[in-house]
């Protein structure tokens, strides 16, 4: 099956109430844990570059990576650019092989967001790409914010309908609460379910997306402080809420951090219990496997996406 574009994926996530996981790929080992994972629940699937990865990795590399993915499996397989700063990264993505591209330019004032995803999309569109966009900032949010310093950085459900009618994006990342990285929130977890509500009443149909809804298991959190890591307080966004996400308009759902605790827990116990190991095949096989582990239990458990390739 080759290389898929979002738009037929969502539509089906969000007509059976499923969403689809967008995890993201820095080497082959991440690549294939992922992969094998989705292959085995029949699970579609995206996977998301960022530009750091791109840099790390290098585009040519992760291309043929997931290229050799596609042809080594039969379940759909988005290629996706995660967080594209501007034009240029997501023209190169898209020029370069991807199927799919986020054009996040959610820190910019309104207008010029609009400005820069409707080019993106003409971009995108006439080449059979998909685009995603960003309305809200998910950076810093805590807690403990007041009411105004939450509005500010919270998706504005006024300007929803307006952004996706006037830029023509395929999918809308929303900030409703949650955040990148492992420490999420200070107290109870919070996400603002009523304010998904009311934007999903407003654009009907239309494929909503959650960044940052890693979840922290603590089982990893304590697994790398175990062997010598230091994450005190790390705190994700519980499961039963994703899934309750996952049921509603929002079609993807993305996992990075609990892919890193995942694999560097693993990595910290194998040298733990093996100090002299030097064989990387020793350490990142086992990295690989329980990425396997985590993305087959969020496929399953979370998201709901297994058995829908
Ligand atoms: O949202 C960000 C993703 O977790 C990618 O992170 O920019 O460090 O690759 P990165
Ligand atoms: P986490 O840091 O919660 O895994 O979020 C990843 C993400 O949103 C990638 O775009
Ligand atoms: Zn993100």
């Amino acid at each position: 099956m080759p290389l898929t574009g979002s738009k037929e994926l969502f539509k089906k996530a969000y007509a059976d109430g499923y969403a689809i996981g967008g995890f993201n790929v820095n080497n082959m080992e991440i690549l294939q844990g992922i992969v094998d994972a989705a292959q085995e629940v029949r699970s579609p699937l995206i996977l998301q570059v960022s530009a750091g990865a791109r840099k790390y990795a290098r585009h040519e590399y992760l291309v043929k990576l997931v290229e050799a993915a596609v042809e080594t499996t039969d379940v759909p397989i988005v290629l996706h650019l995660d967080h594209g700063e501007d034009f240029a990264i997501c023209k190169s993505c898209i020029d370069g092989g991807f199927t799919s591209v986020m054009i996040d330019a959610s820190s910019r004032l309104f207008a010029e967001n609009i400005a820069e995803t409707k080019k993106v999309v003409e971009y995108a569109h006439s080449r059979g790409v998909s685009v995603e966009a960003e309305l809200g900032t998910l950076a810093g949010v805590e807690d403990d914010v007041n009411v105004n310093a939450e509005d500010a950085t919270y998706t504005n459900p006024d300007q929803v309908k307006e952004f996706v009618e006037r830029t023509g994006v395929d999918s809308l990342a929303i900030a409703i609460g949650t955040s990148h990285g492992a420490y999420k929130f200070k107290g109870e977890a919070k996400l603002d379910f009523a304010r998904l509500d009311k934007i999903s009443k407003l654009v009907p149909g239309f494929p909503i997306v959650l960044h940052g809804a890693s979840s922290v298991p603590q089982h990893l959190v304590d697994l790398c402080n175990q062997y010598g890591g230091s994450l005190p307080g790390a705190k994700g966004v519980p499961e039963d809420m994703l899934r309750q996400a996952a049921q509603s308009a929002v079609c993807k759902i993305n996992i990075d951090t609990d892919l890193r605790l995942a694999m560097t827990a693993t990595i910290r116990k194998v040298f733990h219990e093996k100090p002299g190991e030097f064989d990387p095949r020793k350490y990142l096989g086992p990295a690989r496997d329980a990425i396997k582990e985590i993305v087959k239990h969020k496929i399953t458990k979370v998201l709901g996406s297994d058995n829908k390739a």
